[in-house]
């Protein structure tokens, strides 16, 4: 429709991490049969597009975060064709989908590491990754002090002398962004699976690519106040040179008919730098982590509202919100402790107190309301409709992710949000895996998730789908969300409290006290019941005004 903004701009994109959203072929592991499987779920759930972890060929020593071949479906989740069925049935749903990106790095098992490695120092073939000598007499030290963001060193030694350089796990070899034909090789990529239909992609690690090119040790860390706010010029995350790369798969896009979209996850340290991915000859979107990060604080969130609006805005770009993806501890959770805390980029996170469920998930439907009504897009990680919280009880045994290798048993890492999503019945697998299965889910489920399924909410109007399903109707059908903008009402210093037009006003009470609504003509959707005109802490309301 020409005059109509694109889709993108107001798109609400669910996350599905593929492992675990459903189980086709009963082998204990999500795939592409299960995503087929529950198109008509997502339907019904009323969101626009879904952004699908790595699919690709893997030896999942990141699950799919280490990739093969960027052209082929690993065969645990299917094949090229059934993906392109996918695509083609989700579309029949109106449904988009965006598939992960990966460029930051390769899997040690590509082509391409493989013929570095067996090619030896000095070769054409290394050229492709970081290669460096180590320092010390014999070259025994790292070239230089940068660690992984999965704990240790980012530099592995070969045998035959030379180091190279992984920001994750020692499996995912970092890619040399200078040398052209990683550049061409990744617009091919883009190319093949836009023509396959695509809508976009998501782009790990986006802000990672460039390295300094004398790749220098880290600079000292700013000491004290105002650390995050302030910009570092780092020798490898969000380095300037990187925007050049996003020009270039900005035209690839732009060959394709349709409005094609790319999400960044970038992790910046300022509004000011993250805007800087979205400029309109760069990529469309970026995850807006700082909203993710945030305190449950009136505040706090107001300044990170306003200012991701102003920033985003200056640029053009619309504004996007998320609140759990698979990397982070569900929200359910982090605001069940009494003093949610705002956590920095690239640290642990560690919870303090014990989880109070009911008030953590109180405020998690406040957040969805609140998160729903904000001018731009938002994303919805799966099962935080459910209102899953985080498993922080899996057996050490269990664990999977890297992280808890390569931090020496320290830091539990990301499994606790990636448990498979409970669909229906009494006990494990939940209708996650067919009932013939052969092997059980990849991680095991908690034996209380019987009323978290879908099917034990469906059909419960106090159920947080039900909020989910509801609140994602109206905000198809108002014509004040989505894409726009706001303007703050006054309220005390404990409440959020703002208008979009026409006629559309949303509250959300963050202090101690009950707050009296203001004048509406229709409560449009409430969190919890509103009782006498009051709207009770931590809860949020919708009203036609
Ligand atoms: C991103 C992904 C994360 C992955 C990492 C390395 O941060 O979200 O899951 O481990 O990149 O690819
Ligand atoms: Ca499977």
């Amino acid at each position: 429709m020409p005059g109509t903004a694109p889709w993108w701009r107001s798109a609400v994109i669910y996350q599905v991490y593929i492992r675990s959203f459903a189980d086709g072929n009963g082998d204990g592991i999500g795939d592409i049969a299960g995503i087929r499987s529950r198109l008509p779920y997502l339907k019904s759930l009323g969101v626009d597009a879904l952004w699908i972890n790595p699919w690709y060929k893997s030896p999942m020593a990141d699950h799919g975060y280490d990739v093969a071949d960027y052209r082929a479906i690993d065969p645990l989740f299917g094949t090229v064709a059934e993906a392109e069925q996918l695509i083609e049935e989700a579309h029949g749903h109106g449904i988009r989908i965006i598939p992960d990106m990966v460029p930051n790095h390769t899997s040690d098992r590509h082509a391409w590491f493989q013929a570095a490695l067996a090619a030896g120092p000095g070769s054409p073939e290394r050229e492709r990754y970081v290669f460096r000598p180590g320092r010390g007499p014999d070259g025994a030290l790292p070239p230089n002090d940068w660690v992984s963001s999965f704990g240790g060193p980012a530099w592995t030694r070969l045998p035959d002398g030379e180091w190279y350089l992984h920001l994750f796990a020692p499996q995912q070899p970092d890619l040399n962004w200078q040398h052209p034909e990683v550049r061409a090789e990744f617009e091919s990529v883009l190319r093949f699976w836009f023509a396959r239909g695509v809508d976009g992609f998501r782009i790990d690690v986006a802000h990672g690519l460039i390295k300094h090119p004398e790749l220098p040790d880290l600079p000292p860390r700013p000491a004290g106040v105002g650390r995050r706010r302030q910009h570092l010029d780092h020798p490898h995350w969000d380095r300037d040179e990187v925007h050049e790369i996003y020009r270039a798969w900005r035209k690839v896009a732009d060959e394709f008919p349709g409005d094609r979209c790319f999400v960044a996850e970038a992790w910046a340290d300022t509004p000011e730098r993250l805007a800087a991915y979205v400029r309109a000859d760069g990529l469309h979107t970026a995850f807006n982590f700082d909203f993710l990060m945030s305190r449950w604080d009136p505040k706090d969130l107001r300044a990170v509202i306003d200012d991701s609006l102003a920033m985003l805005g200056a640029v053009g770009a619309p504004a996007t919100w998320v609140l759990s993806n698979h990397d982070v501890m569900r929200h359910v959770s982090r605001y069940g402790r009494s003093a949610a805390r705002r956590w920095v980029a690239n640290e642990r996170y560690e919870p303090e107190g014990p989880l109070d469920l009911e008030l953590g998930t109180r405020r998690a439907r406040a957040a969805a309301l609140l998160m729903l009504a904000l001018p731009g897009g938002a994303y919805v990680y799966q099962g935080e409709e459910l209102g899953l919280p985080e498993v922080e009880d899996l057996p050490d045994s269990v664990l999977q992710d890297p992280v808890w290798e390569r931090s020496g048993h320290t830091d539990r890492g990301r499994d606790g949000c990636r448990v498979p999503i409970p669909w229906s019945g009494r006990t494990a697998p939940y209708g996650f895996s067919p009932e013939d299965a052969s092997a059980a889910p990849w991680l095991p489920q908690p034996a209380d998730w019987a009323a978290r399924t879908v099917e034990a909410q469906s059909g419960d109007p106090t159920s947080m789908l039900e909020l989910y399903r509801t609140a994602l109707r109206r905000r198809r059908e108002h014509p004040a969300l989505g894409d726009g903008t706001l303007t703050w009402l006054d309220a005390p210093a404990g409440v959020l409290a703002f208008r979009r037009d026409p006629g559309f006003v949303c509250v959300v009470n963050l202090s101690a006290e009950p707050y009296p609504l203001p004048a509406h003509t229709e409560i449009l959707l409430s969190g919890e019941p509103v009782e006498d005109g009051l709207l009770g802490p931590d809860q949020a309301v919708w009203l036609a005004v």
